[in-house]
């Protein structure tokens, strides 16, 4: 099943960040373009949307972000090289994942946060759930997460959060949840939310991951949500509007994901990243797997 039963069509992907952790590798170079192994990270996440059912997919952008489009659209010089010189293979990678026209762009502009980047999908979204993915997560395919998200939706209404258990002292990083359990072992009903806690002040080890399934009503409540953690305006903050009162957009609830989700937001997580995925590739693995045993029997 994926979401087209749900009544979801529109994906909506931030990409509007600076990417200062990645300096000096994104001063010109948006960070969504940064590879894991030989595809940009943003390529994952567009992947996955399309792989559950959305047709709809708008990136909120902003200056230095023309890489992204291009990226997305058809490259028929290349193309027609690749063909000439028989190079399926090649050829291959770079056939669209993506129809060009089912990807759309605005700028954010003055980038205020998270909550108004996706305050800046209102107009394209207009009044009908949507789907939110931030780039800095990859999802593995092999655990489909959202269209349990969407599923949540169609039984519950309202808004659904990916959550998922960590370690205490890693809950400073995220958004953090307050939870009651439901009926279904893998979802739970939010009654609160804090945008990174400090140490000691989260309410559970329950954080946000960068999916959402967002009810349209979250929009008015971004339009006078005051800016909150680092000075900027938070999803986190929207969202625990509508966890406090559900008259306006419907309950908050959270599918608890236990499957492979890669953190491509700072180096070291990055470089993990890159690491365990080209491990598992059938082209590259064996002898990446190979060399890396051997390097860390050199003990470097
Ligand atoms: C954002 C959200 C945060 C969430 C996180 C998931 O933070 O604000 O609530 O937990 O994504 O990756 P960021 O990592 O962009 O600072």
């Amino acid at each position: 099943m994926n979401t087209a039963h749900s009544g979801l069509v529109k994906a909506v992907i931030p990409a509007a960040g600076l990417g200062t952790r990645f300096l000096p590798a994104t001063k010109a170079t948006p960070k969504e373009m940064l590879p894991v192994v030989d595809k940009p990270a943003i390529q994952y996440v567009v992947e996955e949307a399309l792989a559950a059912g959305l047709t709809d997919v708008l990136m909120i952008t902003g200056r230095n972000k023309y890489a992204l489009e291009e990226h997305f659209d058809r490259n028929c010089e290349l193309e027609d090289t690749l063909r000439r010189k028989g190079d399926y293979e090649r050829l291959s990678r770079i056939e669209q994942s993506a129809d060009p026209a089912t990807l759309h762009y605005v700028r954010q502009g003055d980038p205020r946060g998270l909550g108004h980047a996706v305050l800046c999908a209102q107009p394209h979204v207009g009044d009908e759930p949507f789907v939110v993915l931030l780039g800095d997560d990859l999802i593995d395919p092999r655990d489909p997460l959202l269209t349990r998200m969407a599923e949540v939706r169609q039984e519950f209404g309202g808004s659904v959060v990916a959550l998922m258990e960590v370690d205490p002292d890693q809950v400073h990083l995220y958004g953090c949840a307050s939870v009651r359990p439901t009926a279904d072992e893998d979802v739970v009903r939010i009654t609160d939310l804090v945008e990174k806690p400090a140490p000691g002040e989260a309410p559970s080890n329950h954080v946000v991951i960068g999916r959402y399934v967002l009810d349209p009503a979250v929009f008015e409540v971004l339009r006078t949500t005051e800016p909150g953690r680092g000075g900027e305006i938070q999803l986190t903050d929207a969202l625990r509007r509508l966890a406090e009162d559900e008259t306006i957009g419907g309950p908050v609830h959270g599918v608890v994901f236990k499957g492979r989700r890669y953190d491509t937001g700072d180096r070291g997580d990055y470089l993990r990243t890159i690491v365990r995925l080209a491990c598992e590739r059938e082209d590259l693995g064996p002898d990446f797997r190979a060399w890396l045993r051997q390097l860390v029997a050199e003990g470097s």
